[in-house]
């Protein structure tokens, strides 16, 4: 009784499916990776009412041409006989009453590149459906697709502030996900990794790192690491690196004295600031010196003749953009110069001398007096031989406490001096 409307139902159903009413939803192309699976995800709509009234939908999968007429196509997987051709293995992992058909291609090999189309056959009401306008072009490829570090315009970040950076990698087989890692990240890290979908419904581990910027990341090479597993001998790696750059004030700022830091008159002294700044070339150095209001000199290096009033306590202040720092006070001994000691004895030993001279025109004067009173005595020739030799004695005598005492005071000059040097 109800074979006739059954009938207009079904030439109704094909004239519709010609023009293509029903569609699945599946990516339009995916890259899978050698020796790997591929996960397809895919949806589809059918009929209203032959999914009420069938029991049973069968999914197939047709390589290259959807007109299975053609001598081009191939079934490469056919649901209702569960035979799979050209593959190791093909799972629908979808719930077809649902209208789900994603799908698993395991094993896949370069050559199973190619188009391939859904089918959907239903018992028994005998609908039939291929989804000639939705495709999907999977491309197998020997290495894993390049990896995204984002963001990509990373500029240069603040110090202290909070950076976010994000590593995916496609996950083709979510079932062998690739793992994630990361090499030369900052001490603050804290990194969460998942497993994420994509719009089109693909997969892709995500991997978030979070960190506060210090100085000491400036100019890191922050790598993010991809690792998959797969069927054939070894697996694949895809690496992806970046650059931080960090702008932070002066930090670690000191000074450096050159020749040394114990320098003698009429030497000539560089004093250089040093300092990690970023930006590094516009920076600006004030020197100072202990006990004096007003700045000594602007520039990195401070160079000046040592005079006896340069000894004392100097620190530098370096400055960009963003701060500025002071550095420590460091000490500039003016040591004798070599000259000085030599003065210094030459004046000493001329005192000496005429310290001599003096005692010995005192002793001959002594000597002549003594003379005098004897010559009007009796026996003078006796007293003038013995006063002349108390004169000789003196001399001699004298003689030796002036060398004893040069020696030691240029034996103690020198010593003070080279304990100047190595202080
Ligand atoms: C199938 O999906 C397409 C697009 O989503 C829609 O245009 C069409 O009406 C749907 N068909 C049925 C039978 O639900
Ligand atoms: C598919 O095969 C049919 C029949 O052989 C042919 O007419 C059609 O051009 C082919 N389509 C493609 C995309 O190769
Ligand atoms: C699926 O296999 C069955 C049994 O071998 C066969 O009758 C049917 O035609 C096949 N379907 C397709 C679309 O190839
Ligand atoms: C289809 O065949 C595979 C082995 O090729 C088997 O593991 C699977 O259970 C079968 N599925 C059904 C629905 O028969
Ligand atoms: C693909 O290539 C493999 C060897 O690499 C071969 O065993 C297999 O038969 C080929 N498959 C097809 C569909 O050509
Ligand atoms: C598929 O969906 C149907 C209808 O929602 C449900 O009855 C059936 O249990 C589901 N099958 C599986 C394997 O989940
Ligand atoms: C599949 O996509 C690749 C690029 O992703 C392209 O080179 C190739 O021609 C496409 N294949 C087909 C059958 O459209
Ligand atoms: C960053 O934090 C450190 C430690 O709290 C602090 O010493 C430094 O001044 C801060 N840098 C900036 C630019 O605020
Ligand atoms: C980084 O992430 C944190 C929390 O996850 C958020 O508070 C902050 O605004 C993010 N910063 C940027 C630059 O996206
Ligand atoms: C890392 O971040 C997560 C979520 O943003 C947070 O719950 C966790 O406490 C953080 N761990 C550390 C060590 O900061
Ligand atoms: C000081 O620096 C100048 C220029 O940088 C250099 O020519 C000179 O040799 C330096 N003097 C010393 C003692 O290092
Ligand atoms: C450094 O000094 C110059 C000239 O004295 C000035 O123009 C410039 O703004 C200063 N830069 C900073 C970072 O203070």
């Amino acid at each position: 009784m109800s074979v006739f409307p059954f009938m207009v139902f079904l030439l109704f159903l094909l004239v519709v499916s010609s023009a293509s009413e029903y569609n699945a939803e599946l990516p339009s192309r995916i890259t899978a990776l050698s020796g790997s699976c591929v996960q397809i995800p895919c949806r589809f709509n059918v009929s209203e009412n032959s999914l009420k009234i069938t029991e049973r939908l069968f999914g197939f999968w047709i390589k290259k041409n959807h007109s299975l007429q053609s001598l081009e196509s191939l079934v490469v997987f056919n649901g209702s006989s569960n035979i799979t051709k050209g593959f190791s293995h093909i799972e629908i992992l979808g719930n077809l009453s649902q209208c789900e058909c994603t799908t698993v291609f395991y094993d896949v090999m370069n050559n199973h590149s190619d188009k391939y189309y859904f089918r959907v056959e239903i018992m028994p009401s005998d609908w039939k459906y291929t989804y000639s306008d939705n495709p999907i072009n999977i491309s197998v490829s020997d290495v894993p697709q390049p990896l995204i570090l984002k963001p990509t315009d990373l500029k240069e970040v603040m110090e202290n502030t909070t950076v976010n950076l994000s590593c995916s990698a496609e996950a083709p087989c979510p079932k062998q996900p690739p793992t994630i890692s990361w090499t030369n990240i900052p001490e603050s890290d804290n990194i969460t990794t998942q497993l994420q979908e994509k719009p089109d419904k693909t997969q892709s581990v995500f991997s978030h790192m979070t960190f506060k910027a210090s100085y000491m990341d400036h100019r890191k090479n922050i790598s993010c690491t991809a690792k998959y597993p797969r069927n054939t001998s070894n697996d694949s790696t895809v690496e992806t690196t970046m650059m931080l750059r960090v702008l932070f004030p002066p930090i670690e700022t000191h000074i450096t004295i050159d020749p040394s830091a114990s320098v003698s008159v009429g030497t000539n002294v560089n004093l250089t600031c040093k300092s990690k700044a970023n930006p590094s070339n516009d920076m600006n150095y004030t020197w100072y010196k202990g006990g004096q209001e007003n700045q000594l000199d602007f520039g990195e290096q401070l160079t000046f003749t040592v005079n006896r009033k340069s000894g004392g306590w100097y620190f530098c202040i370096a400055k960009n953009e963003h701060g500025f720092q002071i550095s420590e006070e460091i000490q500039l001994i003016v040591a004798e110069s070599l000259s000085l000691i030599i003065g210094c004895v030459v004046g000493v030993s001329a005192f000496l001398l005429i310290f001599l001279l003096i005692t010995l025109r005192l002793q001959r004067l002594k000597a002549s007096t003594i003379k005098k009173t004897d010559i009007s005595d009796q026996g003078h020739d006796k007293q003038v031989q013995i006063s002349s030799i108390y004169t000789n004695g003196a001399f001699v005598s004298g003689v030796y406490i002036y060398i004893y005492i040069y020696i030691y005071i240029c034996i103690y000059i020198i010593t003070v001096h080279h304990i100047h040097c190595f202080s």
